[in-house]
């Protein structure tokens, strides 16, 4: 079966791996941590202060917030946007970030 490089001739760069809470993830050069994340199986990576619910990616284009991760030490990025790297060190904990996440705020998103 072809793969869907194989369709369309492609050559991509080879994979590398980032950190997600210690364990390595693959990544395809371009995939967003997001969309690692989901190729290695991970749906859900932070949950709800209320409740306790599990979130991942659920717009996937930048705009409910639920995806946040911390990216080498820059808190409230949002997974979906934001393009892994060689060597990426990424937390999903909360403690690895600001004593309170910004969570629903857009004005207080870190860039990276
Ligand atoms: S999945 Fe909605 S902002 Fe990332």
């Amino acid at each position: 079966m072809k793969q869907p490089y194989g369709l369309v001739r492609a050559r991509p760069e080879p994979e590398f791996e980032i950190s997600v809470d210690g364990a390595p993830v693959p990544v395809v050069p371009g995939q967003t941590i997001g969309a690692a994340l989901h190729g290695a199986g991970i749906r859900a990576w932070r949950t709800t202060r209320v409740g306790g619910r599990p979130r991942g990616l659920f717009c996937g284009i930048g705009v409910c917030f639920d995806c946040l991760v911390t990216v080498n030490g820059v808190p409230s990025l949002r997974a979906c946007l934001t393009e892994a790297r060689p060597g990426d060190l990424v937390s999903t904990r909360p403690d690895d970030g600001p004593d309170e996440w910004p969570g629903d705020d857009p004005e207080t998103v870190g860039e990276r």
